[in-house]
């Protein structure tokens, strides 16, 4: 089974979330889904902002909605996050150090454009990060 099949519904709907995405400035499309244990699917884009630090990211976007709604990191199976790039979309730094907090270690990140997939995981992404552990 390659990434595609197994993953099938989640990338359909990271592509279909990546199709609202707010992108005026950049024109970077990306899409984000997250799916939860009881079969949940929760979508999010890039929403961007003319004082261009308020952007938000599309991975951002999902994972907030997730925890909005109740779920929490153990509750998440995987997440996807596509673009509509050449080159694969792999989370910029600032998701990386929200997904280290609100992820386990080790779930699925499957990043796709329209040309490729890689499986990946917070732990490989963000190794050494600075975690509650540090602090509480
Ligand atoms: N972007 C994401 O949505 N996720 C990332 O991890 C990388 C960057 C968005 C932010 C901005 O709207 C556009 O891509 C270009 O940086």
């Amino acid at each position: 089974m390659n990434v595609n099949e197994q993953y099938q519904e989640l990338l359909d709907a990271a592509f279909a979330a990546m199709q609202h995405a707010y992108a005026p400035y950049s024109r970077y499309h990306v899409g984000a889904c997250v799916k939860t244990k009881d079969g949940t699917l929760i979508p999010g884009a890039n929403i961007e902002n003319a004082s261009f630090g308020l952007t938000n990211c599309a991975e951002r976007s999902a994972i907030f909605a997730a925890y909005s709604m109740g779920y929490r990191r153990e509750d998440i199976v995987a997440i996807a996050i596509v673009s509509d790039g050449t080159k694969l979309a792999a989370p910029c730094g600032a998701c990386r150090q929200v997904l280290v907090e609100l992820l386990q270690q080790d779930t699925p990140i499957v990043l796709s454009n329209k040309q490729e997939q890689k499986i990946t995981s917070i732990a490989e992404l963000l190794p050494m990060s600075f975690t509650s552990e540090d602090v509480l």
